[in-house]
């Protein structure tokens, strides 16, 4: 029987390279996306070897993310692996300076977001009866706040505890629920960070990128493939013992 799986925020970045490596292990794959790209992401994915298709949706909308599930379900058969990975920067300012709409805005999508579309797998998963994993894509900076990040620190710290609590709450159901901490890939979201640094420090943007790598002791920034990989293991039986976990996959950047 093909395996479904959902994982969001894949038009492009590491949900991109999850959904091509899912695919590619045989998981019938439902791309999700805010941005209509998520179409034609999919469309080129899908062929005669691999189930790809594309759902545009805002993962903050709690009711959207009922309905898309409950369609996806209708085209793919029961979900058997969740990636919650669509998330966004948001401010750099200092905490008390920031404006709360955009402190809210960074919650609603990186840990409200994971949560409405649990609300919507895991009531499928369960009357299925045949278990699940989920992962949620969190941070190096959910596990060590620095200055400048403070909304964007609090989701992902947030979404590893929440994953954590949710582990424990399904662990009878043989659903898991595990944690990716990332450190710093080569995205288009990072790219954004880079300048930021490199507009803080009044230097170029090549000379910030640089720093950056420098400070990563495997001495390479990661990829979309390097987080793939650990997603599919996480979604594989080789991982059937690990739950309520937070792997790193930051070059060594942060040991826990
Ligand atoms: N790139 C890094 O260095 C890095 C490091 C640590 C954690 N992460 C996390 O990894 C995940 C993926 O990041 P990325 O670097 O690929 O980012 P990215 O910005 O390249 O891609 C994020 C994707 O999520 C989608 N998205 C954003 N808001 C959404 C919403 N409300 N509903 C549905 N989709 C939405 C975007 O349209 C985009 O396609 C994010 O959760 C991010 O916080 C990234």
């Amino acid at each position: 029987m093909t395996r479904a799986a959902i994982v969001t925020g894949a038009a492009r970045g590491l949900g991109h390279g999850v959904a091509v490596r899912l695919a590619a292990d045989g998981w019938a794959v439902a791309l999700v996306d805010q941005s209509e790209d998520v179409v034609s992401s999919a469309a080129a994915l899908a062929d005669g070897a691999h189930v790809a298709r594309g759902y545009v949706l805002d993962v903050s909308d709690p009711d959207a993310c009922i309905a898309t599930v409950a369609t996806i379900v209708d085209d793919l058969g029961p979900i058997s692996g969740l990636v919650n990975n669509a998330g966004i920067g948001g401010p750099s300012t200092l905490v008390h300076l920031t404006d709360p709409a955009e402190f809210k805005r960074v919650i609603d999508v990186n840990l409200l977001g994971p949560f409405h579309m649990a609300r919507a797998v895991v009531p499928q998963m369960q009357s299925a009866g045949h278990g699940g994993s989920i992962v949620n894509i969190t941070s190096i900076l959910g596990q060590q706040g620095e200055a400048g990040t403070g909304p964007y620190s609090a989701s992902k710290g947030g979404l590893g505890l929440l994953g954590q609590t949710m582990a424990m709450e399904l662990a009878r159901d043989s659903i898991r629920v595990n944690s990716i901490a990332p450190g710093n890939m080569l995205t288009v979201m990072h790219e954004e960070h880079v300048q930021w640094l490199a507009d803080t420090k009044n230097i170029s943007y090549d000379k910030a990128l640089d720093e950056v790598r420098e400070s990563i002791p495997l001495g390479r920034h990661g990829t979309a493939e390097d987080i793939a990989n650990t997603v599919a293991w996480l979604l594989s039986a080789d991982s059937s013992y690990v739950t309520g976990q937070t792997i790193g996959v930051n070059g060594g950047v942060i040991r826990t």
